[in-house]
């Protein structure tokens, strides 16, 4: 049972959740998982059952033989106990049906119960099959009003397709129905800039053009495509990683403070934000990864993977200089970056600050001046401000150094297990909670954008870059930066 928070009432509701393609790599690398922490962390209530649909009966003994693998695969061995995989498995349930079948839909309408339950039907599936799976809920009487949908990013593959998905899903649900999920939203640390912005007033009165000189966001992933040619080949960096995670982080980090810490006063200040970025003309690097080795590991360059369309011009690294033209922020620039087959996983948002107008230190000293700010997302979660202060000894005179102020939630906060994306956002899409979901104007508006960057892109001369794997990335996106006087926060 969960409490009707929409209601602020405190009748209580059972669940159900339907997870459409749970035998797929993000039901059983991210999903399930998540729901065995939240079952191990006492977040589940008794009531609620997870409807597993596959294909058919023959896949039930594979669905639960990879259910383990996964479970034991995905959960440290100190956080996994015998007794909670029973739990999860008591509420699982496993439904056949072959999607594109509208007869077999009867059966999952007998599997969940008719009165006093709300459902949840995640979309772990290709974008292409929602409309199809949505009309057949549909005909079969199996929504209503208090069903809920979760839809996956990405959403569509540019503005207008994403229009259409909105479209089609408007034909059966009301906005307040539809859950569009990222994942990065649920990073605790991601849910940590709203604090670490709106509640420490140093920070308060600092954020902005008057004081940041710029701000990189990066994701880097050791990862290739991990066998998903079909998918990734039509959609490459820019829609797979900025289209949505890195352009959540960006709203994050600019929003204006709202009114309310509610569904629509946040999702109404993200709004603005990507109303506000600037059409980007140039300063977009695309690249692809060749050959190298990541820790350690040979790999083949992505015209060489398994599948591969040896003449693909899909960018599996992206970087750009974008900027906000709002009161804020218009002069302080936003690099990002993002890119499979790099030297690290690393997602990290760094703040430069400006230094002040008058060096009174050696001027030999001066790019010590201005404070760094480091967000670490990945792989460690922490927080680190870089001082500036005296180098210690009495013969060393006013000698200058740069210091790190480290915050470590693991150890601040005592905390041996940081919760993945994917346990929040179950969690407050069990509560209803949309203030972590994407809107509809949300998702359009961020396509806009970035339909505007690949048509620059195509329309400028610049050519494809190549980068090793197991690199930082092309030479090209470090000349980028500097060509402005930055530098990207290793190169420094
Ligand atoms: C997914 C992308 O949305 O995010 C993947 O489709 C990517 O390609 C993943 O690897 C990265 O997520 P995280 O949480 O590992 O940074």
């Amino acid at each position: 049972m969960i409490s009707n928070s929409q209601n602020n009432s405190s009748e209580t509701i059972s669940q159900d959740f339907v997870l459409f393609g749970s035998l797929g790599d993000l039901s059983l690398r991210k999903l399930l998982p998540s729901f065995y922490h939240l079952e191990s962390a006492g977040f589940l209530d008794k009531s609620l059952s997870i409807h597993c649909v596959i294909r058919d009966d023959n896949e039930t003994n594979k669905f639960y033989e990879k259910l383990k693998e996964s479970i034991q695969n995905n959960v440290n061995e100190d956080d996994y106990s015998g007794d909670t995989f029973d739990t999860l498995i008591s509420r699982i349930n496993c439904i056949s049906l072959d999607l594109t079948d509208p007869s077999g839909y009867k059966k999952l309408k007998q599997s969940i119960p008719k009165n006093g339950s709300v459902t949840s039907y995640y979309f772990a599936l290709p974008p292409s099959m929602i409309e199809l799976v949505c009309d057949n809920l549909n005909d079969n009487g199996i929504i209503n009003k208090e069903s809920k949908i979760v839809i996956e990013k990405p959403i569509g593959v540019d503005y207008k397709s994403a229009k259409d998905v909105n479209d089609k899903l408007a034909k059966y649900f009301d906005e307040e129905q539809i859950y569009r999920i990222d994942h990065y939203l649920g990073k605790e640390t991601v849910q940590n800039l709203i604090a670490l912005r709106f509640a420490n007033s140093i920070f308060a009165s600092q954020w902005n053009s008057k004081c940041i000189e710029y701000i990189e966001i990066t994701a880097a992933e050791t990862i290739g495509i991990e066998g998903r040619w079909g998918y990734y080949d039509d959609v490459g960096q820019m829609i797979d990683m900025v289209q949505s995670h890195l352009l959540q982080l960006l709203c994050l980090l600019a929003i204006e403070p709202p009114n309310e810490l509610n569904a629509l006063n946040i999702r109404y200040e993200k709004e603005q934000v990507l109303k506000a970025l600037t059409p980007i003309k140039d300063n977009i690097i695309r690249a692809q990864y060749v050959d190298g080795k990541v820790l350690g590991e040979s790999v083949p360059g992505y015209l060489e993977e398994d599948g591969a369309n040896t003449q693909s011009e899909t960018e599996t690294y992206i970087c750009m200089r974008a900027e906000i033209s709002n009161w804020r922020w218009s002069g302080t620039p936003f690099y990002l970056r993002t890119g499979k087959r790099l030297s690290e996983k690393l997602t990290q948002i760094i703040i430069h600050f400006k230094p002040d107008q008058h060096f009174i230190f050696d001027q030999d000293q001066q790019q010590l001046a201005g404070n760094v700010l480091i967000i670490k997302l990945q792989p460690t979660e922490g927080i680190s401000l870089e001082v500036v202060t005296k180098n210690h000894g009495i013969d060393k005179g006013m000698r200058l150094r740069k210091d790190p102020l480290y915050l470590d939630f693991y150890k601040s906060q005592k905390v041996s297990r940081m919760p993945g994306g994917y346990e929040k956002m179950l969690l407050e899409l069990l509560n209803s909670e949309q203030r972590m979901f994407l809107t509809r104007k949300e998702v359009e508006l961020s396509w806009k954008w970035c339909d505007q960057v690949t048509k620059a892109f195509e329309n400028s001369s610049q050519k494809l870059c190549q980068y090793r794997s197991g690199s930082n990335g092309p030479e090209e996106a470090k000349q980028m930066i500097e060509k402005y006087g930055h530098k990207w926060y290793e190169d420094r």
